[in-house]
């Protein structure tokens, strides 16, 4: 069976695209592609439709050789029935997440990002958007360090 992702951040164009895309990059490279699927979305609708912000993939062709690819779109109630694991950035999306299902039946399937770090301790991946290029950097390390915890837990279950 398919396992889910799903990778939510505020507006669907920094943080969950990217760390969409890496994953599918770590799952090609371990040959699983048809065993776990991803998608992204953004909690707000400011910027549906649109491509990763350029910022952000300049940064991951900088960082990693990857060209970013995607189209923002918003999380729906239904995501959370839909998906397996639902993968909050910070701690407001993880709010925001929750928000969408008040009786708490998919509160388990919700986890933060970072959760899954094994070398940064950080609980968030901050926002990059009003800042310059060191905070895209860093996001880009984050969450290759947090995709690769993520998919050798998503192995062992
Ligand atoms: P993201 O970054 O949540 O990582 O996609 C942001 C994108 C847009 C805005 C904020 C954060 N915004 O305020 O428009």
């Amino acid at each position: 069976m398919t396992c889910k992702l799903l990778f939510v951040c505020l507006g669907n164009i920094c943080r969950s695209p990217t760390a969409e895309n890496i994953m599918n990059h770590l799952i090609e490279q371990a040959s699983l592609t048809g065993s776990i699927s991803c998608d992204s979305a953004g909690t707000a609708s400011y910027h549906v439709g649109n491509p990763p912000d350029r910022r952000m993939s300049a940064a991951a062709v900088n960082k990693l050789g990857m060209e970013l690819v995607g189209q923002a779109r918003q999380l729906q109630p239904s995501d959370l029935k839909d998906f397996d694991l639902i993968l909050a950035m910070d701690k407001a999306n993880y709010q925001d997440i929750l928000a969408l299902d008040p009786t708490g039946k998919y509160r388990d399937k919700v986890h933060l990002m970072c959760e899954y770090c094994s070398k940064y301790s950080t609980q968030e991946v901050p926002d990059p958007y009003y800042g310059g290029t060191e905070g895209f950097n860093y996001v880009i390390d984050l969450l290759f360090d947090a995709c690769s915890g993520l998919l050798a837990s998503v192995k062992k279950s």
